[in-house]
């Protein structure tokens, strides 16, 4: 069942979806070598409660986290952990905040200082492949236009999708119908209309898209522990244009803020 939301539902899923936004900015600005993956939970944990929000993964079916932390071949769902961060690496951090009754869910992977220049591709182009499947979000089309534009964008690249994890719908629950894959044909699935909230959020592997579940059952890396990308924003459908109610400009100006410090 495929929630159409109210103007007011609307208002209050784009307050969580800038509170998350503002989450990661936070924590963009803790990104650099030798940062433990628990610290950025707690910076994020503390921001979201400091804002009046609630961190929606941390408990849910036990999650141990504010963050999902996924360090080079984790896919999703990663353990905050002491593992310090070092030169080199990707990690990616996905949060979803409940804000008075409704979630805001984003992504973003970033670089830990000096990356594999094949390393960074994979991050450019499966940021800009999220936005094609934004531009394909658009009233009249279906689900099946948002994962065929995702999956075009990344193969013509050499990269593989992940086939076990969806983009989904998102509100009063942080996981709604539709699922939105990352792959998939033109033309199928629910018809896109006005109002519809859906998270977009391509799980793209530098190598090949089979994935392994470690046996704490919430961790995914690659099978061949090759690096992989994540990049997630929430998108309202409208009668027009999608309108993304997250935003990664808070990341980006923390990120230009520590370039010019390290300068
Ligand atoms: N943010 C993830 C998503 O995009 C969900 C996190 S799963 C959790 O769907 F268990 F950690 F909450
Ligand atoms: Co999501």
């Amino acid at each position: 069942m495929i929630y159409i939301k109210t103007p007011e539902e609307i208002e209050l899923t784009r307050a969580a979806s800038d509170l998350v936004s503002r989450t990661l900015g936070e924590v963009a600005k803790w990104v650099r070598p030798g940062v433990t993956t628990l610290k950025l939970d707690t910076i994020a944990r503390e921001f979201i409660l400091d804002n009046g929000g609630k961190p929606a993964c941390l408990g849910y079916h036990g999650f141990p986290g504010t963050l999902c932390i996924e360090v080079n071949e984790t896919v999703v769902h990663g353990f905050p952990s002491n593992y310090a961060l070092r030169e080199g690496d990707i990690v990616g951090t996905d949060c979803v905040v409940e804000l008075n009754g409704f979630n805001g869910d984003s992504c973003y992977t970033f670089a830990v200082g000096e990356i594999d220049p094949k390393v960074q591709a994979l991050l450019t182009d499966t940021k800009a492949s999220l936005y094609k499947g934004i531009e394909a979000a658009k009233a009249g089309k279906r689900v099946g236009d948002v994962s065929n534009a995702v999956q075009t964008y990344v193969e013509r690249r050499g990269y593989s999708v992940v086939r076990e994890m969806c983009g989904h719908g998102i509100g009063k629950s942080m996981h709604e119908d539709p699922e939105v894959p990352n792959y998939g044909r033109r033309g199928i699935g629910p018809v896109l209309k006005p109002g519809m909230i859906i998270c977009i959020e391509p799980m793209i592997n530098l190598g090949s898209k089979n994935i392994v579940i470690e046996r704490n059952g919430w961790e995914c890396r690659t099978r061949d522990r090759k690096q992989s990308a994540h990049f997630e924003h929430t998108v309202l459908i409208t009668a027009d244009e999608p309108e993304i109610l997250t935003t990664f400009s808070y990341i980006e100006e923390s990120l230009a803020a520590s370039d010019t410090d390290q300068k």
